[in-house]
């Protein structure tokens, strides 16, 4: 549903950026499958009022999140050392008292809740999407099948009694209703429990070019000073906003009780930062729409040049971020024939709205293209390492965040 009110504090929203017409990023589909694509219209506006850069067009969640929901969480190592840091940490500064327990929002395959299951600790993992979720059941985590809201945290309260700890990655975005996942915060967490996400950061996505982090699953674009104006308004404060190197740039905000933990010195720098680089201003997130109408001219005229020079092109990863890219880019199987991607449930099936076909890692080296187009760069580390022999044998990358580059 299309709507011009803010879904915090009901505020006008004043639309920057419009991606078109676009599919379910995760909805891969069989090839017979094309005909019933859903599409929306992707387009990206920021409250007037508390500044929250949301979508304009909210996709049902049941449509998002299934029992075909193709993210695996766990299919990096960067992915899978990340969250069990995290879990030690929790283990270690949080889940310190007697009986702790931890409410994982989005648990997905149980990545992080994996090391807390290890480790004896009470937990819970609240997860809709049921394949994610009996992957992290076979690894020994209690997981619930819902999507958290008041009345999911009001059943979780009753069952298992309040939470030290609240925790969600890449989840927090997604949930259009964040309204009610505050209601169930302030029945679930105890006196002096946090609430703990982490998310893609605006500024990230504005100053950094990354717009393929706009999709219909990312409902919300946080920035430390919309948060903080959230927080706020549902009765909570934010203590502490810490930048993360996760996809690209992300943010892991702190909230508690207000008055139950000191706010760090860290959350004022970066709250001053976003003022001094005007990150959540008018002029910045319209010239940032400009610059992503330029960046897909920029490389729509890169892949057409290396085609009529006889080159071949084929894209590296499957994430929801490159069906946002290739669907706005018009990318179609003359300029990029296939993508490969390790995830087992993308393959043989094509790329939401460009229809590229998704096939196994193996076939990028059979043979090798001369250029491969990084659709997963937030993993370019683990993957150029990976793909060693491919710039050995003379292959390029292309990446188009910040900037169309070829490396
Ligand atoms: N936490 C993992 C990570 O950071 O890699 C998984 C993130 S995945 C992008 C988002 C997950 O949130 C999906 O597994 C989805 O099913 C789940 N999700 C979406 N809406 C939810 C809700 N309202 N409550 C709980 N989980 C939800
Ligand atoms: P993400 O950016 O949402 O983590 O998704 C990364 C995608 O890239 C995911 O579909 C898995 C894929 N991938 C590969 O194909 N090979 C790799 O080496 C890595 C790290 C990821
Ligand atoms: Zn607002």
């Amino acid at each position: 549903m299309e709507t011009t009110t803010c879904r915090v504090c009901d505020g006008a929203v004043s639309e920057f950026v419009d991606l078109g017409d676009q599919p379910t990023a995760n909805g891969f589909l069989l090839p017979e499958e094309v005909s019933a694509e859903f599409r929306f219209r992707l387009a990206v506006g920021a409250c007037e009022g508390c500044g929250l850069v949301q979508l304009v067009t909210v996709v049902p969640q049941e449509f998002r999140y299934h029992a075909g929901y193709r993210y695996h969480a766990s299919g990096s190592v960067s992915h899978r050392e990340h969250f069990a840091a995290d879990a030690r940490h929790f283990l270690e500064a949080e889940l310190t008292g007697p009986d702790p327990f931890i409410v994982e929002i989005g648990c997905n395959d149980g990545v992080m809740l994996g090391t807390i299951a290890a480790a004896g600790v009470r937990h819970l993992g609240v997860e809709p999407s049921g394949n994610v979720a009996d992957i992290a059941r076979e690894k020994g985590i209690q997981v619930l099948s819902a999507f958290f809201d008041e009345d999911c945290a009001a059943r979780v309260h009753a069952e298992h009694g309040p939470a030290d700890v609240v925790f969600g990655a890449n989840t927090i975005c997604h949930i259009a209703h964040i309204d009610s996942v505050f209601r169930g915060l302030e029945t679930l967490l105890t006196p002096g429990g946090v609430f703990v996400f982490e998310e893609p950061y605006l500024a990230t996505i504005v100053n950094g070019m990354a717009f393929d982090q706009i999709y219909d699953e990312h409902v919300y674009y946080f920035s430390a000073a919309s948060v903080q104006a959230m927080a706020k308004k549902f009765g909570f404060e934010l203590v502490d906003a810490e930048r993360i190197a996760m996809h690209g740039g992300e943010v892991r905000y702190t909230i508690a009780r207000p008055g139950a933990r000191v706010p760090s010195a860290r959350l004022a720098e970066l709250l001053a930062e976003e003022e001094s680089s005007k990150l959540n201003e008018p002029a910045t997130l319209a010239e940032f729409g400009r610059n992503v109408a330029r960046i897909r001219d920029d490389l729509v005229a890169l892949l057409r040049q290396l085609r009529a020079d006889g080159k071949t092109i084929v894209g590296y990863g499957a994430p929801g971020k490159s069906s946002t890219v290739t669907t706005y880019c018009g990318i179609d199987t003359e300029l990029v024939p296939f993508v490969c991607d390790s995830t087992p449930g993308k393959q043989g099936r094509l790329l939401p709205g460009s229809h590229l076909p998704v096939r196994p890692p193996a076939d990028f080296a059979d043979p090798y293209p001369d250029y491969a187009l990084l659709f997963a760069w937030n993993h370019a580390e683990e993957i150029m390492a990976k793909e060693q022999a491919f710039r050995d044998g003379g292959g390029k990358w292309i990446r188009y965040v910040p900037e169309v580059e070829v490396i």
